[in-house]
């Protein structure tokens, strides 16, 4: 081959000719800064109960979720999303507001130990219902039993206060109810809580990626499914839809939810919207991952850190992930 007939004007390998220059181009940058850790909270004090659908997660007593959310935040990751199984569980979800329970509990705790670790909680009735459904039900016009919208708001704020009492740094409703997030902003800063921040769970899809989560929360529905109040993954326009209307009742952050199969309602997201998007990368692809590396079939570290820049590169400034620790001390080495 004469080199005298290679006359290329443009030789993008230039730039990707060493890792020097690989990091001079690099266009995302995937920081500790941008995770959120998931964390399960169980109602007794100590507990280390392996989740078998999510290897290497745990549902954890409070006493041992607050030791937890310490070394989380040694090792840089800014925030925690707690959620909660309590003792009991009812048809209106009210263990979910109770002040002495499993959530609110776990919040002091971990508060009084990393006072600087951003505390979320997830706002849902789903892990407090003995039906499993995200909220009050109640025969619709039809006949049908349905989740009420306006009386799972109320629920919902009160959830949220309770939160609030306990010291949390910010509240993220995930059950898809019309409304909720202005009733929840509006009780906020009637009660002094102008400070609680509200991370919405705008565009939340009704997806099979949360099988395992609803291990993990024992909260699978009892009958039925989500689709009446969780979207439809066909939707993109009303994704935007529902996330400006997040944002017109006051949400500080909006959420898209899976991630994976939505990466563009984030990118559709970050370009109509000057507003920090999270994303969720939820338990079934966390799940995937994992099988696939136990088979010897993928890479975690590789796969994880290119699935969550990808994530970032979509246009995601926040990623909820269940492998924040592992890629705080993958990124500190
Ligand atoms: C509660 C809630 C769910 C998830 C987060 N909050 C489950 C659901 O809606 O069924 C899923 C998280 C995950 O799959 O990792 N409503």
């Amino acid at each position: 081959m004469g080199t005298k007939t290679m006359y290329l004007s443009h030789r993008p390998r230039r730039l990707r000719r060493n890792e020097t220059l690989r990091r001079m181009t690099r266009e995302t940058q995937l920081s500790v800064n941008d995770l959120i850790l998931p964390i399960f909270v169980r109602h007794e004090d100590r507990a280390h109960n392996p989740i078998v659908s999510m290897p290497g997660q745990y549902q954890l007593g409070i006493h041992d979720a607050a030791a937890f959310a310490e070394e989380v935040a040694a090792a840089g990751v800014p925030a925690i999303i707690l959620f909660g199984i309590p003792e009991t569980k009812d048809a209106a979800g009210s263990s979910a507001w109770q002040t002495d329970g499993v959530i609110c509990r776990a919040v002091q705790a971990v508060k009084a130990r990393c006072p600087e670790l951003c505390v979320i909680t997830d706002v849902c009735l789903c892990e407090y219902t003995d039906h499993g459904h995200c909220g009050i039900l109640e025969k619709n016009r039809a006949g049908m039993i349905d989740v009420h919208n306006d009386a799972t708001v109320e629920a919902l704020v009160k959830e949220a206060l309770a939160h609030a009492a306990a010291g949390v740094d910010m509240v993220a409703p995930s059950d898809m109810m019309d409304g909720r997030i202005g009733a929840i902003r509006d009780a906020l800063d009637a009660e002094g809580h102008d400070e609680v921040a509200v991370m919405a769970y705008s565009a939340k899809f009704a997806s099979a990626f949360y099988g395992p989560f609803r291990d993990a929360a024992e909260s699978p529905p009892q009958f039925g499914d989500r689709r009446s109040y969780q979207m439809d993954p066909a939707n993109g326009d009303e994704a935007l839809r529902e996330i400006a209307l997040d944002i017109d009742e006051g949400a500080d952050i909006v959420m898209i939810k899976p991630a994976l199969p939505y990466l563009d309602i984030v990118r559709r997201a970050v370009e109509e919207f000057n507003i920090p998007i999270a994303a969720y990368n939820v338990s079934g692809e966390y799940a995937m991952i994992k099988a696939a590396v136990e088979r010897g079939w993928l890479d975690e570290q590789r796969t994880v850190l290119e699935m969550l820049t990808g994530i970032k590169r979509a246009g995601a400034s926040l990623i909820l992930t269940y492998w924040a620790l592992d890629v705080a001390r993958w990124l500190n080495s």
